[in-house]
Order: C-alpha cells, then sequence, then structure tokens
C-alpha cells in the first residue's frame, strides 16, 4: 500500500510549523509529513507531538538545488501519495532595493519563487486525487511595495502562479491555494526588519500564524484558490482591485 504523506517546507518557524501542528491534528489519515528546512534540530522537535503520524525531517537548504535529488530520489523510491504540499518557506528584506545586500536580493527570488516553483514541479507528479497545493504568496503581491520590492514582486509571483496553476490541476481534482497574509506574527519579521524599525500600523494589524493557517485550512476545503486572513488585508485585497495600483499604493503607504 503506498503510504500517503504532507510535504512542508518552512518547516522550522512560523506558519509551515503551525501547518504541521493542524495538519497532523485534522488528517489522522495520513502517515508521514515530510519537514523540510535547514534547521535540523529544530525539525527534529516536531517529532515530539502527541500525534501517531510519523515526522520525518529533511534537512535542506532550498538555495542550493543540487539538495532536491535527495528528496526527488526518496519520492521515486517510496512512490507516495501526497495529499498536502505546503511551501512556507520564504523571507523578505527590507530597504532601499540599492541598500540591499547581493544575498539577500538573489535569495529571495531563489526561495520565494525558484524553490518554490521547483518544490511543486517534483512533488506534483505524486500528488493523488483530493490533494492541496498550499502556497505562501502575502498580501505584499497586491500592490508594489517600494522598500519591500523584490519581496513584493516574489509574491506576486507566487499569487499569479498559484491562480493559473489551479486552473490546470481541476480535472486531477487538486487546490491550489495561494496564501496571503498581511504582517504575522513569527520570525519572519526578525529577519526582515533587521536593518530597520517595524511600521506602527504592521505592529497594529499583527495576526497570529495559527489564526493564518487554519483560514487557509478551511479556504482550501471550499475550493477557494486565495486566502486572506483577516479584515483588514481583505479591505487592501479590494483597494488594490477597485483602484489604479499607483493610488492604491500611496493610499496604503
Ligand atoms: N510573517 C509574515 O508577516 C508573513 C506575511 C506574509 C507572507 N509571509 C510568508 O509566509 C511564509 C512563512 O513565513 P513565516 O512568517 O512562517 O516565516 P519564518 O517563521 O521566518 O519561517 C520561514 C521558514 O523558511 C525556512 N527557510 C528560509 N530560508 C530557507 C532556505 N534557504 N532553505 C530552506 N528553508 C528555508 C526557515 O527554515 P530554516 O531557517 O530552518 O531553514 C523557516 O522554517 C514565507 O513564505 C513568508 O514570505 C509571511
Amino acid at each position: 500500500m503506498r503510504k500517503k504523506i504532507a510535504i512542508v517546507t518552512g518547516a522550522s518557524s512560523g506558519m509551515g510549523r503551525e501547518f504541521i501542528k493542524q495538519i497532523t491534528m485534522r488528517y489522522s489519515f495520513l502517515d508521514e509529513v515530510w519537514v523540510i528546512a535547514r534547521r535540523m534540530d529544530r525539525l527534529e522537535e516536531l517529532k515530539s507531538n502527541n500525534s501517531k503520524i510519523k515526522i520525518v525531517p529533511m534537512a535542506m537548504d532550498l538555495n542550493d538545488m543540487s539538495q532536491f535529488l535527495e528528496l526527488e530520489n526518496k519520492l521515486k523510491e517510496e512512490k507516495p501519495k501526497v495529499f498536502f504540499l505546503v511551501n512556507s518557506a520564504g523571507f523578505g528584506s527590507v530597504g532601499l532595493f540599492e541598500d540591499l545586500d547581493e544575498k539577500d536580493v538573489a535569495g529571495m527570488i531563489d526561495i520565494n519563487c525558484r524553490a518554490l516553483t521547483m518544490m511543486t514541479y517534483k512533488v506534483l507528479p505524486f500528488m493523488a486525487k483530493g490533494a492541496y497545493i498550499y502556497q505562501f504568496a502575502s498580501s505584499a503581491a497586491f500592490v508594489p511595495q517600494p522598500k519591500f520590492g523584490i519581496y513584493a514582486a516574489t509574491k506576486s509571483f507566487v499569487l499569479s502562479f498559484s491562480k493559473s496553476l489551479n486552473v490546470e490541476l481541476k480535472d486531477r481534482h487538486i487546490q491550489v491555494v495561494a496564501i496571503c497574509p498581511g504582517p504575522v506574527k513569527t520570525e519572519f519579521f526578525d529577519l526582515a526588519y533587521e536593518k530597520t524599525n517595524i511600521k506602527m500600523y504592521k505592529l497594529l494589524v499583527m495576526a497570529k500564524p495559527e489564526k493564518v493557517v487554519e483560514k487557509a485550512l478551511k479556504d482550501g476545503a471550499n475550493k477557494k484558490s486565495v486566502s486572506v486572513y483577516g479584515l483588514p488585508m481583505k479591505m487592501v485585497q479590494i483597494l488594490c482591485k477597485v483602484f489604479p495600483w499607483d493610488f492604491a499604493m500611496k493610499f496604503i503607504r
């Protein structure tokens, strides 16, 4: 019998970790969850949950494409049925484009776009009928964001890619959900705002990771292709749809 599994990137922290918690609580039919990130100690800690579902840690630096090989081989050898793919690994760096570190500029594109796309590409052949792909975009995908421009552009890529993939996969009964949160209380902020202060309005609308993930799972089950948690971010989404982008951008700033 083929194993039924979930694969989660960004599993060592924040919303990836929260996805693992909620998936293992709700979907007891799963045999294993393959959890991916660089910090192996954090992945090992996930084993100590109360669930009967086996946690399989896989240390991978998603910046390095050669590290996909181990996952690819494991998929080909074990031929599991993948019911959930959660692409949560990602990061953002705030600041003027010209002031950003070169490694962060390339890294945001590599992790947020290339790694997410390749992960989906390599896992897709093993995905089961009725499966879900959750891709972390952001409310930053809705409108260009000066001083967060590369990050916002990478998330626009994720949003656009996810919407089209969702249409392509209808016949396979695979639901793709682009998750577009506003600010969420995770380690993301410590990294993003290493060199500058967090804006007050972001602190005011800061969401809890458990709420964002709960809403995403619910939206997926309701066949929604985009998941936006909370009234403030829904208002941002509407504003960006109704008004020209330059007006919306000025208003939000
Ligand atoms: N927090 C927010 O306000 C917010 C808002 C909108 C969207 N998002 C998006 O939501 C997703 C999850 O973010 P989060 O808030 O949960 O952030 P987080 O707590 O900082 O978690 C980021 C995860 O990505 C992994 N990661 C980063 N670089 C990696 C690499 N090179 N190779 C493998 N794994 C890597 C990290 O693991 P290791 O460091 O162990 O490798 C970590 O598990 C991201 O895509 C983010 O852009 C976040």
